[in-house]
């Protein structure tokens, strides 16, 4: 694989997607060879949490790939959308926390593919935007739908429409962003965050993603009652009762994942 590098330590899976001279675009190819390790990543027990960046200085992803996108007909773009959110919802539902390290542009599936992880930590050179509408077309890997979420309607309405970048502070103060760091900074900070989730109870870690994912598409009353079935899940694992024998003894708990 040459547009999307993985690299395992201690239990974190650091993917860069690898095209720095076209800012890191998403064409079909490096889709394709993210969700092949997304897939792999799902199911290998030596990875606990994903983080997601791109490589340079500049960006993280600037996009789908534009030159790919001038010759789309109706039909191969229906085709493209679709495989692209099935990407970024393999992602999203991957059952690990998976942070988006966002080094700089994350424009239109750049901006989609942070939104799909579930923390986006931003130095403070990054910029976000859907700049889709620039070029005639609206985003197609989820822009109009997890941005509304993230930000509300009003801002969502906001950045599709017009179409002009964000800031990294902007996007933090509107809650698309959870917080920005200096570009220095950024890597040591998102590895310490994904140490402290790598040394969570995974079961409780991949219990919230899926309550709030889940309970983000129905009625209060069935989130809450998947909250339930989850929180009795947990309760039935060995890590809860790791979890409070740990404090209870005043000692550093130690999860196993069961
Ligand atoms: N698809 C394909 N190539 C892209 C790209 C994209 N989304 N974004 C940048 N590139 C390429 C440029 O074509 C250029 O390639 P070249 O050197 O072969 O000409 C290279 O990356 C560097 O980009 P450049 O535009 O020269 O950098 P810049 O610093 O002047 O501007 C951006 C940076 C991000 C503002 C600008 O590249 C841009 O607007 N990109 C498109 C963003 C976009 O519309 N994304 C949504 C796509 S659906």
């Amino acid at each position: 694989m040459t547009n999307v590098l993985s690299e395992l330590n201690n239990k974190v899976l650091t993917i860069t997607i690898n095209r720095p001279d076209k800012l890191n675009a998403l064409n079909q190819a490096t889709l394709k060879e993210l969700n092949a390790i997304i897939d792999h990543a799902k199911d290998d027990d030596e990875t606990a949490v994903i983080i997601i960046t791109g490589a340079g200085e500049k960006a993280f992803v600037a996009g789908a790939d534009i030159s790919e996108l001038a010759t789309t007909d109706a039909m191969t773009g229906m085709k493209f959308a679709s495989y692209g959110q099935s990407v970024f919802n393999n992602i999203e539902n991957c059952g690990k926390p998976v942070i988006a390290a966002v080094n700089g542009f994350a424009l239109g599936g750049g901006c989609e593919l942070a939104m799909a992880c579930h923390l986006r930590i931003a130095s403070d050179n990054a910029k976000f935007g859907q700049p889709e509408i620039k070029l005639g077309v609206i985003p197609g890997f989820g822009g109009t739908q997890r941005l509304t979420r993230l930000v509300g309607k009003g801002k969502s309405m906001e950045m599709n429409l017009l179409g002009d970048m964000v800031s990294a502070h902007k996007a933090e103060q509107i809650g698309l962003a959870n917080w920005v760091v200096s570009q220095g900074e950024l890597m040591p900070s998102v590895e310490k965050v994904a140490q402290q989730l790598a040394q969570s109870a995974p079961i409780a870690i991949s219990m919230t993603i899926d309550a709030i994912n889940k309970g983000l598409e129905c009625a209060l009353p069935d989130a809450l009652d998947y909250e339930v079935k989850a929180f009795g899940i947990c309760c039935a694992s060995e890590d809860k009762n790791e979890g409070t024998s740990a404090f209870l003894e005043k000692r550093q708990a130690e999860f196993k994942g069961k």
